[in-house]
């Protein structure tokens, strides 16, 4: 299982409906869950009209166990159930006072519960912003999937203080193990100045001497050369990675000035320069996205039911492509027989030009693009993208110490 909470600097990027549609794109061929921990706002009941008997109220207060609180689409949306593999679990409708605002021991318990669910891949649909709501379900790591709006360059800025909000956290707990704290903060003595200004970094970001981690890690090898915290230290750094999707993409160069320059300099700048990015994909501005949000349908249901009733033309499958990427009027008549090298190069042009308009243009293309993506990032049982196991802080400081220790 893979668990993959969404998350996004500011509200109304469009998380719920991404994070429905992903769910549903995957549930094509794996079984999804789909977990609204949106609490208060149930935004997620608002996009998808399907009865729900039990909710994340009967699991917190009436003792059902969450896979009890797994629903499926109804069969009056699903009849030809293409999208059976895919459930929900819906947070309550009304305002449930500590469900809302739940405390620690109620955040286990739904932590552990996520943990076993029987899935292939549990989608997380968290609320804006950045409290401890948000960052406890966002893994200590980085597998979530931080969504961003090229249109709004506010809303960049806030997520990248998302990404900044985990790492620094994940640094947090590092600097606060009992073997950090026997070594470098000793009781009886004075804390290494050195680690003591890493600490206050972490809790406010800023520093006398140092921008960012960078200088510390820098400053800390030239002081301690053979120190095993330092080492891991700088490992998890250079290994945090932050997976992003464009919603509403608009147009590359938008895409690249409004969010990835900014994200990226913005994450140098204050962060690190050894953290990397990978693009997972986008999702083009659609009215027929919005209008799904509108009747309740999803849009990756609507449109599969669209499809079955107009079906797809009849046409050899070259030209089909062809057309498909609005090549058919650049065929030229071979003017004489393409060797094997010609063939392969025109083979794979035709699949760079799919690849571009399919990925570019269709908003069902775009989510299969996304979750082909995260089937191939999760397919890597060491890779860090999607963990199995949402680590609880002690589970998490257990494994540091072992590796520092
Ligand atoms: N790709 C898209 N094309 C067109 N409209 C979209 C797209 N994605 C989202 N929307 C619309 O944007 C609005 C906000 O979306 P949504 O509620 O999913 O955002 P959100 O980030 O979950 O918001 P909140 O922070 O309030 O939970 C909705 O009206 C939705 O239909
Ligand atoms: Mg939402």
């Amino acid at each position: 299982m893979r668990i993959l909470p969404v998350s996004s600097g500011k509200g109304g990027v469009g998380k719920t409906t991404f994070a429905l549609n992903l769910a549903l794109a995957l549930a094509k061929t794996q079984s999804t869950v789909l977990i609204d921990m949106d609490t208060g706002t149930s935004s997620l009941r608002n996009f998808l009209d399907a009865p729900v008997e039990r909710d994340l109220f009967h699991f917190l207060k009436k003792g059902t166990s969450m896979e009890e609180c797994r629903q499926a689409l109804p069969l009056s949306m699903d009849p030809d159930r293409a999208f059976a593999k895919f459930n929900f679990i819906a947070s309550p409708r009304g305002f449930v006072h500590d469900i809302v605002n739940f405390d620690s021991a109620t955040k286990n318990k739904l932590v552990q519960a996520i943990n076993v669910l029987r899935a292939d891949y549990v989608i997380i649909d968290l609320k804006a912003g950045l409290d401890t709501h948000v960052l406890d379900f966002l893994p200590i790591s980085n597998s979530g999937i931080i969504l961003f709006t090229p249109g709004l360059r506010a809303a960049t800025l806030a997520a990248a203080e998302i990404a900044k909000a985990i790492l620094f956290r994940m640094l947090n707990i590092m600097l606060s193990a009992p073997l950090v704290r026997e070594r470098y903060f000793p009781a009886d003595g004075q804390p290494a100045p050195l680690f003591q200004r890493l600490h206050d970094f972490l809790q406010h970001g800023q520093d006398p001497e140092a921008k960012n981690l960078d200088d510390f890690i820098n400053e800390a090898a030239e002081q301690f050369p053979q120190d095993n915290f330092i080492r891991v230290l700088r490992y998890y750094v250079e290994n945090f990675k932050v997976y992003y999707v464009l919603n509403k993409f608009n147009t590359v160069a938008e895409s690249v000035e409004n969010t990835i320059k900014p994200l990226v300099e913005n994450i140098f700048r204050t962060v690190s320069s050894r953290v990397s990015f990978r693009n997972l994909g986008w999702v083009v501005e659609n009215e027929e996205i919005k209008k799904s949000s509108e009747t309740g349908i999803p849009y990756l249901v609507r449109r599969y039911y669209q499809k079955r009733e107009t079906p797809a033309r009849v046409l050899d499958s070259d030209d089909y492509l062809r057309d498909l990427c609005g090549l058919a009027t650049k065929r030229q008549p071979a003017q004489k027989k393409p060797t094997l090298k010609d063939e392969l190069s025109n083979q794979i042009d035709l699949l760079r030009s799919i690849y571009i308009c399919n990925a570019g243009s269709d908003p069902e293309t775009n989510f299969d693009f996304i979750a082909a993506a995260i089937k191939e990032f999760s397919a890597y049982s060491n890779h860090q993208f999607g963990m199995k196991h949402i680590f609880s802080e002690g589970e998490f400081l257990e494994r540091f110490q072992a590796r520092i220790g």
